[in-house]
């Protein structure tokens, strides 16, 4: 493989900041070069809180990287997510300008335009523009309309909008670690794009990254993603729980959590018992796992239901074949995919990143997916336009398919 182009992934975590770093060649094939990782500081929900010490970390684990793959990086991809994370439905619509009416990639830019051109609230950037679909005159769930024939052509189009101050702080971080942005990512749809197949996309699905402090979610009917969006709960929850009603060090806590923690209790049998380590004075206490189970499963369908609760309220509407596909550290809880199933009443599993050239195996697990997506969209988009990132700029060359103009677009 003709080695082309650096990427470098970067994922801010509650728990953990992790980054990666992988070369891309012209033909789109991803090899993986380092992956490098350390406990997390100075974030809250997925939002940095402490920008001196996040960037100390960011610093450590991109050099880390760098050491790995014997390469210096100037520029990351930066996964956002968390409760500032809004899809809001819009769309654009245009006359077709053309003598012959035919259907052209500067109307639908015209579309696009005009769908973004919204009044948003205070404090809020675009950092998405997910095409859904296109309705020519009165045909709709068009595809794919260039040289397609028309008076009038309507983009439908799901802005992911969020926070700007959150966002600048992130970029601000990263900046004074030395590093520029290149580009902003939403974490769950980097995590789609390694644990989602295109198949699954038309078939209806939903994907829930279950991290420390947030859960984000992104769902898809028909191929075209339909709600983006987050909640400030996640795995960190159940370990507080677990350490505040067994009055326990949080470190305690998490390796309960870790090692005998169950989400779904008809899935624990009754003669199963554990055994607490002893701690400080206390003795170590011996007792059934279903009350474990018990103790950490209200919490865990409380996340459940309030996702499930987003897409009513967003009148998130359609069938979801693939079902949901859970990913991030919290979806290695045991009887995390049982809950799940029960809770949106469609199959569950948990999402395995796929492999990737390089990709050592033990990356192939869910809490990989948001950094190891970051990295296969960057590669996406520069197969689709190879000027990408040199100019600073993405350059507007005509010559792809649609799907790959969508992509250099946005
Ligand atoms: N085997 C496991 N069983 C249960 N929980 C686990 C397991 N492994 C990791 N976790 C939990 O997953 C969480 C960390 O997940 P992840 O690394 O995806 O979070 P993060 O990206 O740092 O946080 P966020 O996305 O919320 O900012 C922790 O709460 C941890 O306890
Ligand atoms: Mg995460």
């Amino acid at each position: 493989m003709a080695a082309d182009k650096t990427l470098v992934g970067l994922d801010i975590g509650t728990s953990w900041i992790r980054s990666v770093i992988g070369s891309v060649s012209k033909d789109g094939q991803l090899m993986i070069e380092a992956i490098a990782e350390r406990p997390s500081e100075g974030v809250r929900s997925g939002s940095i809180v402490n920008i001196e010490q996040t960037l100390k970390i960011i610093s450590s684990v991109i050099s880390d990287a760098e050491l790995q793959a014997g390469t210096e990086v100037a520029s990351v991809i930066l996964g956002v997510g968390g409760d500032h994370i809004s899809g809001i439905q819009s769309s654009g619509v245009v006359g077709i300008q053309s003598k012959d009416q035919e259907i052209k990639r500067e109307d639908i830019r015209r579309s696009i335009d005009v769908a973004r051109a919204r009044d948003l609230p205070q404090d809020t950037e675009i950092l998405h523009t997910l095409v859904q679909d296109f309705q020519v005159d009165s045909r709709s769930g068009i595809k794919d309309p260039i040289d397609m024939l028309g008076h009038r052509l309507d983009t439908r189009v799901l802005l992911v909008t969020g926070s700007a101050s959150i966002c600048q702080n992130l970029r601000k971080c990263v900046q004074k670690a030395g590093l520029q942005v290149q580009r902003m990512v939403l974490q769950p749809l980097a995590d789609s794009e390694v644990v989602l197949g295109m198949d699954e996309k038309e078939m209806g699905a939903i994907v829930i990254n279950i991290g420390s402090g947030t859960t984000n979610m992104i769902a898809y009917v028909q191929g075209a993603p339909v709600y983006a969006g987050g909640i400030s709960l996640g795995s960190d929850n159940v370990t507080g729980d677990i350490a505040y009603m067994l009055q326990l060090p949080r470190s305690v806590a998490e390796s309960i959590k870790v090692s005998d923690g169950c989400c779904h209790t008809p899935s624990v049998s009754e003669d199963e018992m554990i055994i607490t380590p002893a701690v400080g004075g206390k003795p170590p206490i011996r007792f059934p796992r279903k009350e474990l189970a018990k103790l950490i499963e209200p919490r865990m369908a409380e996340i459940f239901s309030m996702l499930y609760g987003e897409l009513e309220k967003n009148d998130v509407s359609g069938t979801f074949g693939a079902g949901v596909v859970l990913v991030g550290g919290g979806a290695l809880l045991s009887g995390a995919t049982e809950l799940a199933s029960e809770i949106f009443r469609m199959p569950a599993r948990i999402g395995f990143p796929e492999a990737i050239n390089g990709l050592d195996r033990m990356y192939i697990d869910p809490r990989y997916s948001t950094l190891l997506g970051l990295m296969k969209i960057e590669a996406k988009k520069y197969r689709d336009n190879p000027s990408i990132g040199k100019s600073g700029k993405d350059k507007e060359g005509f010559g792809g398919k649609l799907k790959g103009f969508l992509g250099r677009l946005f």
